[in-house]
């Protein structure tokens, strides 16, 4: 399956997401659930209680697409394809939730389905587009017919919105798609999102593993308030499991515990040979990502201090253990969540393997019920809001109102009728023969740094404004009415 490709155990399949009613309850506060393609008054509520709504007051262009009634999830069951050659088509996201810090778990799924309503420019087929949010790249979508892909990123909102945007990987390449979009608060508290803060990183290709016997479905909201999606991966030999009833897990009450996954989670764990490894291949080489490990001790076996302690090595350095021996009964007693973090550094081909292993005077092996991993990657800010409220006169003033997302960035995606240099400059707008009609704003006097306007066949109307301001402006070509000015 396409939609996790990297994680490899010597035999990993992932299930499918498998859908059941088992659940009825109001959703979380902050969920926004995108059906794309949707008509504006579609509304769904699923079988968790999650109720999603159409894309349309989020989003402008695009054309929207029913796949064939299949199997699938009704709600991916339609998509918005962004066939038109702007730099990139943004998802505004704003909801009460959405506010300066706060920080979001976000999901995209996208599904060609097996007929796309456009043809794959590789002649193998794989379509191949970017993700963006806010100014930062996101990922890199690379999906065939009948193939699905998602992919989820930890971020902080700058402001009162987030922008998520597709875009061609190139003037020519495929044009973007997708068929849902989620957006779910993440806890202060998740030492993930502290981490976020204090390092000002965006957490991106999240992945949340359950290691659990084959037959355990996906854990998500509920029980998981995040809704994240903790995928079940069938282990080498689908086992062996140490097993424990859900009720016989301790609740956890402390804030700071509020980042351990679901008790679920809990239910059942691998158990060690007295190992366990596992790998990732074909990863950033030389990369630090960070890594979360979930224990509960619920092997009665286990009742003292120092029964089983092990260590977590990361590429066979046996010398520097990922966080020094793990004694989870020590830590937190029996039956009990317990997490360690820190971070793990692929090799120099892109391979980061895990061993968990027993210590000498260990009498158990290792276990282990759940991992997480996130790629750090620095939180791009974005341009100003002085360049982009004039930035936002102008296209009001031009009838450029399709253009969204930030006017800048990223490097590469800012509007292709500008010219950004370094961080908040805007050097040139380029809009010669582009008969947008208007008149120039006021606004315009703000974009000090600019050396160049081409607006000549624009077919403006109405003053130019006193542009005295621009003090380095070099070039200004307009065409109002009769004149012709060049400076
Ligand atoms: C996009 O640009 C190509 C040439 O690069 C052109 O053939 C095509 O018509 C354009 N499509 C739209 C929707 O403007
Ligand atoms: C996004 O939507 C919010 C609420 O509708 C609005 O206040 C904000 O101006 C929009 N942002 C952009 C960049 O369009
Ligand atoms: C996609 O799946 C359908 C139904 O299983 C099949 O008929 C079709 O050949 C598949 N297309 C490709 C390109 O694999
Ligand atoms: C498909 O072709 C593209 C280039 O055209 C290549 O980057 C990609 O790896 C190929 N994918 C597969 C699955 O062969
Ligand atoms: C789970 O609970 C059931 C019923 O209370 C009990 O029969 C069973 O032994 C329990 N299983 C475990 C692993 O504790
Ligand atoms: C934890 O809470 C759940 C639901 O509130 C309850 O069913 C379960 O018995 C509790 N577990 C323990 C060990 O108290
Ligand atoms: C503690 O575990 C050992 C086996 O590891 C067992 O022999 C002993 O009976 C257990 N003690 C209690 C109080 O459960
Ligand atoms: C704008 O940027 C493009 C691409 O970098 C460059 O080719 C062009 O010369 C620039 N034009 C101006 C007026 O800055
Ligand atoms: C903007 O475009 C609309 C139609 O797309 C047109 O009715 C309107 O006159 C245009 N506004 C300006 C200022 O040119």
């Amino acid at each position: 399956m396409a939609s996790i490709p990297y994680f490899l155990f010597l035999k990993a399949i992932i299930p499918h997401l498998v859908i059941f009613a088992i659940y009825a309850r109001l959703q979380e506060e902050g969920f926004l659930s995108l059906g794309c393609g949707r008509a504006p008054e579609w509304t769904y509520p699923d079988a968790w209680g999650i109720q999603w709504v159409s894309d349309s007051g989020y989003v402008s262009g695009g054309t929207t697409y029913n796949l064939p009634n299949d199997d699938a999830y009704l709600p991916r069951r339609t998509m918005r394809l962004f066939q038109g050659n702007q730099s990139k088509y943004c998802y505004n996201l704003s909801n009460n939730a959405v506010r300066l810090g706060a920080a979001f778990l976000l999901r995209v799924y996208i599904r060609p389905g097996q007929t796309p309503p456009y043809t794959p420019k590789s002649a193998n087929g794989t379509m191949v587009f970017k993700l963006i949010v806010d100014a930062n790249e996101w990922s890199t979508v690379s999906v065939a017919v009948n193939e699905t892909y998602d992919n989820e990123a930890y971020v902080r909102s700058q402001g009162d919105f987030i922008s998520v945007c597709l875009a061609r990987s190139t003037p020519d390449g495929d044009a973007p798609f997708i068929n849902t979009l989620e957006l779910r608060p993440l806890p202060a508290s998740f030492s993930s999102v502290q981490r976020m803060s204090s390092t000002n990183t965006i957490l991106t290709e999240v992945q949340h593993y359950n290691m659990a016997p084959l037959e355990v479905s996906l854990i998500s909201y509920p029980p998981d308030i995040a809704d994240r999606y903790w995928r079940n991966i069938a282990l080498d030999d689908n086992g062996p499991f140490y097993k424990i009833n859900l009720s016989d897990i301790r609740n956890l009450t402390r804030p700071e515990d509020i980042d351990i996954a679901p008790s679920t989670l809990f239910q059942d764990s691998w158990k060690g040979s007295p190992y366990l490894s596992f790998y990732w291949t074909q990863l950033v080489p030389s990369f630090t990502f960070s890594m979360q490990f979930y224990f509960a001790e619920i092997d009665p076996q286990v009742n003292s201090t120092g029964a089983r302690v092990f260590n977590i090595f990361i590429n066979g350095l046996q010398e520097t253990s990922f966080v020094g021996p793990v004694d989870v009964f020590a830590a937190v007693g029996a039956n009990t969540p317990y997490m360690v973090s820190g971070g793990a550094d692929s090799d120099q081909s892109g391979t980061l393997s895990v061993n968990l292993t027993p210590s000498v005077q260990s009498l158990f092996p290792s276990f282990l019920a759940g991992i997480e991993k996130f790629t750090p990657t620095r939180l791009e800010p974005l341009t100003s809001s002085h360049i982009v409220a004039a930035v936002e006169a102008l296209k009001s003033a031009l009838n450029l109102t399709s253009y969204t997302g930030d006017p800048c960035l990223p490097e590469g995606y800012g509007y292709e009728w500008m010219n950004c240099s370094s961080r908040d400059s805007v050097t040139a707008i380029l809009l010669s023969n582009s008969r947008t009609g208007g008149i120039i704003p006021d606004e315009i006097r703000s974009l000090d740094t600019l050396l160049e306007i081409h607006l000549d066949g624009s077919d403006l109307q109405g003053p130019i404004p006193d542009l005295s301001a621009l003090e380095r402006l070099e070039i200004l070509y307009v065409d109002s009415t009769s004149d012709s000015y060049v400076r």
